[in-house]
């Protein structure tokens, strides 16, 4: 088994190309595994233009056992990171089993093929999604789960598969239990500084971050501001929006802390990755007419249903155990996704 070496399934993707990046930087060696279902291959050649570092790539989905096996072979991670996976709220709706066969069923093919080799360091990509709605705005840890929606529930039930599995370490006395962090991430946005990576959705965004990008280059006429009678300071919803970059820093300390008492004998906990306070809608068409000069032309429109007024982290358990905290501000949010937008106005080409 190679220590140095990560496995990142999703790695072609908006946050799994930052993560192959600082994973170079900071001197792991990088395998990606990805169906390109939602990516380009370009994004990987640029995290190898950035970094001036090769990486590894399978084309390859992680529902294909053989294909995972057969690369687990070639590569002897120590260590995977999990990024795969599908993400459209509202096409999880329309499609839930697609969402439960690839999310799911896909996370159970890679801990299999991952025990099968004895590589038992996992890194997940959960959500904020899976707490449960009330009157609480900002989400700890041990806040109950409840999912309302099929994506949210996939990532739900990939926590409970994992959880359980590190569950049965204890019970089986395993000489090498699994070391498993669930980083649950709040409202990534931005790119990376150099605008080489950045987020590039299919088809219209779904997010509020791509949308007024796409709308200050030109390529979408108007933002719908979807509600501005909430319970919130300026009526719009707030969210803790947190730059891509200093989120991928997270799953780095995530590895450090694998080799640190707070996961000896094994463990699989749960971390926020968020700034820990919110901004509204309104904050950030102001913040980013602000700071690229451009004006993002709006209207207020109805809300969207699913979405609360306010949701927000407490990150301290992150800060506490993993040495992790954000070090980006808005602005620094902003600038980035406007940097990458502006060089690259159709996306990945
Ligand atoms: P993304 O779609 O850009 O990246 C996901 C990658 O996984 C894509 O490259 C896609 O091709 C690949 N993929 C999907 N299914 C696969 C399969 N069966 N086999 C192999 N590859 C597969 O999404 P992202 O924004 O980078 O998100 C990464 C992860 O983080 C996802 O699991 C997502 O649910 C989670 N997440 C994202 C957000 C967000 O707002 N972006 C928030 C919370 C959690
Ligand atoms: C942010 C705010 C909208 C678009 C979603 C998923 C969640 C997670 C991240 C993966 C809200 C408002 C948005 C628009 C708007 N993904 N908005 N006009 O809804 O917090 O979270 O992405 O795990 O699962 O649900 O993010 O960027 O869609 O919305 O007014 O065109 O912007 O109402 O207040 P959200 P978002």
């Amino acid at each position: 088994m190679n220590k140095n070496k990560v496995l990142v399934t999703g790695g072609a993707g908006y946050i799994g190309s930052h993560a192959c990046v600082e994973l170079l930087q900071a001197g792991y060696q990088v395998a990606v595994v990805d169906n390109l279902a939602n990516s380009k291959l370009e994004s990987l050649s640029r995290v190898q233009q950035i970094t001036g570092k090769s990486l590894s790539f399978y084309q390859a989905d992680i529902r294909d056992k053989q294909a995972l096996t057969d690369i687990f072979a070639t590569e002897s991670p120590s260590t995977v990171i999990h990024f795969a996976g599908l993400k459209a709220v509202g096409e999880s709706c329309e499609q839930p089993l697609t969402y439960y066969r690839n999310n799911v069923y896909g996370t159970l093919i890679l801990v299999e093929v991952m025990a099968e080799a004895n590589v038992k360091q996992l890194v997940f990509s959960s959500s904020a999604t899976v707490y449960g709605q009330s009157s609480c705005n900002q989400y700890t840890e041990d806040f109950p789960l409840g999912a309302i929606n099929p994506y949210g529930r996939s990532k739900t039930m990939i926590e409970d598969i994992l959880r359980d599995l590190s569950a049965a370490d204890k019970i089986n006395q395993t000489e090498f239990p699994w070391k498993i962090a669930l980083l649950r991430y709040f409202n990534p946005i931005g790119a990376h500084e150099s605008g080489m990576i950045g987020e590039d959705p299919n088809g219209i965004p779904n997010n509020l971050m791509p949308y007024v990008a796409q709308v200050a280059i030109g390529r979408l006429a108007q933002l719908s501001v979807y509600g501005d009678d909430y319970p919130t300071r300026d009526g719009t919803g707030i969210r803790d929006y947190i730059h891509v970059v200093d989120l991928v820093k997270g799953h780095i300390k995530a590895i450090e802390a694998f080799n640190s008492q707070k996961f000896e004998g094994g463990a699989c906990k749960a971390y926020n990755l968020g700034a820990g306070k919110g901004y509204s809608v309104l904050e950030i068409i102001n913040t980013f007419e602000k700071v690229t000069g451009r004006s993002v032309n709006y209207k207020i429109s109805p809300r969207r249903a699913g979405d609360l007024a306010e949701c927000f982290a407490n990150p301290e358990l992150a800060l506490k155990e993993l040495d992790w905290k954000v070090e980006k501000n808005l602005e620094d949010m902003v600038a980035d996704t406007w940097n990458w937008q502006n060089k690259n106005p159709d996306g990945y080409i």
